[in-house]
């Protein structure tokens, strides 16, 4: 059993847990997840380690309440447990060697950023940030990237804060007025990774993605986190979760994420979103 230490709303339906696991902490690097089953008759779900502190023994999880298991994982409190916690699960993020290096995180996808941000700023590596939400009250983390960023770049859908629109007319943007980076990493929906991918390939700029497809048991048995990257399948939860963006076949990821869509609403009668 997992104790949960903090629990923190970061914006609606948005929620940090900080997990004592002492030694998922120990070995935890950025780009790696943890699966989770809230209690016994639990279903599994994986979820990208948003932190971790090795002094503390703890680990972050940011989630958002869209179905059954979130929401039930999302009615725990400070004090409370959660049956299983195991990782770390997945190859970590190949972040060194790198002078200068553009990350750009959309809605909850921000979350498993954030590790890969403070690495590189931990190692003094010069990091633009472009960070997008539908609105201001959905954008998360926005602090704590400020304090470790060299820039930070804030789009919303709705204006309501930065530049009006999506995160991508930033990287354009920043490409185009000669900015150099030696790679750009872009963590987010699918469609946002897709059009990420779309302008850097376009400038020969080498980006990874993280891919979260459905996964049941993280480490490589059931087949169901399959990815195909450069016409050959790899399962996202043993070969990635990260993959090299220029090869991903994001029109398949789209269209098996969306698979069971119906399913999960007739089950749990959770919204489609
Ligand atoms: P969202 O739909 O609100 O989008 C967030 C931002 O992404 C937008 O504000 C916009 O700037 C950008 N974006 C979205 N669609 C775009 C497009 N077509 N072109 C360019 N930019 C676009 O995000 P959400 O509702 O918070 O959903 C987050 C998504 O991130 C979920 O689909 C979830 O599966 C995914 N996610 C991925 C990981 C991962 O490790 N890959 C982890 C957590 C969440
Ligand atoms: Fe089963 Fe990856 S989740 S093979």
């Amino acid at each position: 059993m997992f104790e949960i230490m903090d629990k923190k709303t970061l914006a609606p339906g948005i929620v940090l847990m900080k997990v004592k696991a002492t030694l998922i902490a120990k070995k935890a690097m950025p780009g790696q997840f943890i699966m989770l089953r809230v209690s016994e008759l639990g279903e599994r779900i994986p979820l990208t380690i948003a932190d971790y502190d090795r002094h503390e023994g703890s680990v972050s999880i940011i989630f958002q309440e869209v179905g059954y298991t979130t929401k039930d994982l999302g009615s725990l409190d400070i004090g409370d447990h959660i049956k299983d916690f195991a990782g770390p699960l997945g190859r970590a993020s190949e972040l060194d060697g790198q002078s200068r290096v553009l990350c750009v995180g959309g809605g909850v996808g921000i979350a498993p950023l954030y590790p890969q941000i403070k690495y590189l700023s931990e190692q003094g590596t010069y990091v633009d940030v472009v960070i997008g939400a539908r609105s201001k009250d959905y954008l998360i983390l926005q602090k704590e990237i400020e304090n470790l960023a060299s820039n930070i770049y804030i789009a919303t859908d709705d204006g309501s804060l930065g530049h009006k629109g999506f995160v991508t007319d930033i990287v354009k943007e920043l490409i185009d007025k000669g900015n150099q980076y030696d790679s750009v990493i872009a963590v987010g929906p699918l469609p946002m990774m897709k059009a990420v991918c779309q302008i850097t390939k376009e400038y020969k700029i080498p980006t990874t993605v993280s891919m979260n497809p459905i996964m049941v048991d993280g480490t490589g048995m059931c087949g169901g986190c399959r990815v195909t990257v450069g016409g050959k399948v790899y399962y996202a939860c043993v070969d990635g979760p990260e993959f090299d963006g220029h090869l991903v076949d994001f029109d398949e990821a789209i269209r098996r994420q969306q698979m069971y869509k119906k399913e999960e609403q007739i089950e749990h009668g959770c919204k489609l979103y």
